[in-house]
């Protein structure tokens, strides 16, 4: 098997995609060589793609951990929270917001106070690190009242399918992004003016890929697929 990158082996074994990681860990730091051609080709490609259909966008979608420095526009950001709009909600109640750190200030301070060290070293030199809410007590609710027993799960059940499309979206702009459920929730808020009413959910990174396309290995579909 090659090492990188992992478009060569789609059903590579978790053992196979670790020693993947650490080969491709290797050729970063040894400034890419071996598959160099390939892995730049693939890599630009998922860059600057855009417009894509979904067979190329669910592949080409994938969590980046090194970025190159870029900055993003609000018209840009406002584009891609558009087509996360199109999200299905419960009775549309459409109850997730997004805040997005991109200035230089207020992305320091997410890196230095909000986020644990992992997470700030992988999402550093995004250009945006965008704080994902939701307004509880309406998706779920009828009139101030719970519908059943999963309450405010369906607001973030809602805002998972939001990011599913926030992140979608991303991709197909010419954006990588970074889900980090790993975070200091007062302090994401505290910074980003979040009301104290919302649940934060995570913060995701949006910014350009510095790293080899690498797809992690995915469970066998009969595991999670029961038809009866
Ligand atoms: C709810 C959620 C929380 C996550 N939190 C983190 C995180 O804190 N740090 C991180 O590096 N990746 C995080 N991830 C990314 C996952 O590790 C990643 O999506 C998974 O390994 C599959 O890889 P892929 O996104 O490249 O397909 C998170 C993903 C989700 C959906």
């Amino acid at each position: 098997m090659k090492n990188v990158p992992m478009t060569t082996c789609p059903t590579a074994s978790r053992r196979q995609f670790a020693k993947a990681a650490s080969a491709a860990a290797l050729l970063l730091a040894a400034g890419c060589s071996g598959d160099e051609k390939e892995t730049k080709e693939k890599t630009t490609k998922n860059k600057e793609k855009t417009g894509m259909d979904f067979d190329e966008l669910k592949e080409a979608r994938r969590s980046v951990r090194q970025y190159a420095k870029s900055e993003i526009t609000q018209d840009e950001l406002e584009k891609i929270v558009t087509d996360a709009l199109n999200a299905p909600s419960w009775k549309n109640t459409e109850t997730t917001r997004y805040y997005a750190a991109a200035t230089d200030a207020a992305k320091e301070r997410m890196w230095k106070e909000a986020l644990p060290g992992y997470n700030a070293a992988s999402s550093a030199n995004a250009a945006a690190l965008v704080a994902v809410t939701y307004v509880p007590g309406e998706s779920g609710f009828n009139a101030g009242k719970a519908v059943d027993d999963l309450g405010n799960a369906w607001g973030a059940y809602d805002c998972g399918l939001a990011s599913s499309y926030f992140i979608l979206a991303a991709k197909n702009r010419g954006w990588d992004t970074l889900i980090m459920g790993m975070r200091d929730g007062a302090k994401v808020k505290a910074i980003l003016g979040i009301p104290e009413g919302e649940v934060l959910m995570s913060v995701i990174a949006v910014g350009k890929s510095a790293q080899p396309y690498m797809k992690r290995p995915r469970k066998p579909v009969a595991e999670v697929l029961k038809v009866r």
